[in-house]
């Protein structure tokens, strides 16, 4: 920028001096010599005039292009920059307050029912079961969603994943499926695969595994008893898609946008009571994003829902 204003500042004073000269020649010193007739001066003088103006516009219009224009769009980005950063410092304050308040719930019910039974209610067995009962869940629930913190923090502090490989999609899956297994029989749910062969990608095995579960877990607990769950994996010359597809609840239209976003559910007390975090679908998104996947849901209130992981091959 000083640069520039200093090719500026030696255009406009050069380009002045020359003019000073000019008019020194061609209109001064004819005038202080004897002239026969004063005709081609003023003509001289006016095409001088005329060059003049012209080279000031040139000279204008460069100073507008090189030091005006860059000037304002620097400034607009400025704003821009300034508006992006006040809203991520109101998206993570809003964060630290949800996550507070996601932590306080659990803790003031253990703390409750630890404190009745210090009262007294520990002499009933069946009171006392039940308390111990309901303090292990808050408890296991706590657990989840600090493993959630951590797994979101662990994914924005470290874009790179250490194990990062190719990998075939197929095997990752069956290990996977098998693991939630337990899980759908007990909700009385049927999970189908249908695997196209030989699908591999690029990336960490186990980050595509935490969004799976995610995403199975999700079509799982989202689904009523009898249900039936497909994880899908079709093959194209370029892509990988991975279907994860229920026939659930489903999801209202006007919920689709803020799906991802962490802490967002649809039906909160349907997600504490299925033991769910809110920060599941908020991970998946990451971690795709850490794939360069694309991601895509599907859904239809009482219908079901499908969720697409597309991966470049
Ligand atoms: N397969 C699905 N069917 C219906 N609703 C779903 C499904 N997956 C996610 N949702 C909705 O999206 C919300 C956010 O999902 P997620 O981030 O995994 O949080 P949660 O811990 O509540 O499962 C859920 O609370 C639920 O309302
Ligand atoms: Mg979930």
């Amino acid at each position: 920028m000083k640069n520039k204003f200093l090719a500026a500042a030696v255009e406009i004073v050069g380009f002045n001096l020359l003019a000073l000269f000019l008019v020194y020649k061609l209109y001064i010193l004819p005038r202080l010599a004897v002239v026969s007739d004063g005709g081609p001066v003023e003509t001289g003088l006016m095409i001088f005039v005329g060059i003049y103006l012209a080279g000031m516009i040139v000279i204008g219009f460069h100073i507008y292009i090189t030091m005006i224009k860059p000037a304002a769009k620097a400034q607009e980005e400025l704003k821009k920059a300034a508006e992006e950063s006040k809203k991520a410092e109101i998206i993570r304050k809003e964060f630290v307050a949800n996550v507070s308040h996601e932590l306080k719930t659990p803790l003031t019910s253990i703390f409750g029912f630890i404190d009745t039974l210090q009262q007294g209610a520990a002499e009933d067995p069946e009171i006392r079961t039940k308390f111990i009962d309901i303090i292990a869940i808050e408890t296991a629930r706590l657990k989840r969603l600090i493993e959630d913190l951590l797994v979101l923090s662990d994914i924005e502090n470290k874009k790179e994943s250490a194990d990062a490989k190719e990998f075939c999609v197929k095997t990752v899956l069956e290990r996977t499926v098998e693991a939630l297994e337990p899980i759908a029989e007990d909700k009385e749910v049927r999970l189908i695969t249908e695997y196209d062969e030989d699908a591999w990608i690029y990336g960490s095995p186990d980050r595509f595994r935490q969004m799976m579960v995610n995403l199975i877990e999700n079509a799982i607990k989202y689904s009523e008893p009898g249900g039936r769950v497909w994880v899908i994996v079709r093959l194209t010359e370029e892509k990988v898609q991975v279907a994860v597809k229920d026939e659930g609840i489903g999801i209202a239209k006007e919920h689709l946008e803020r799906l991802f976003e962490r802490f967002y559910r649809v039906d909160k007390s349907r997600s504490t009571k299925a033991g769910g975090t809110g920060l599941g679908l908020s991970i998946v998104k990451h971690i795709a994003a850490l794939f360069g996947a694309e991601l895509n849901v599907e859904s239809e209130v009482g219908e079901g829902s499908t969720f697409y992981v597309t991966f470049e091959r």
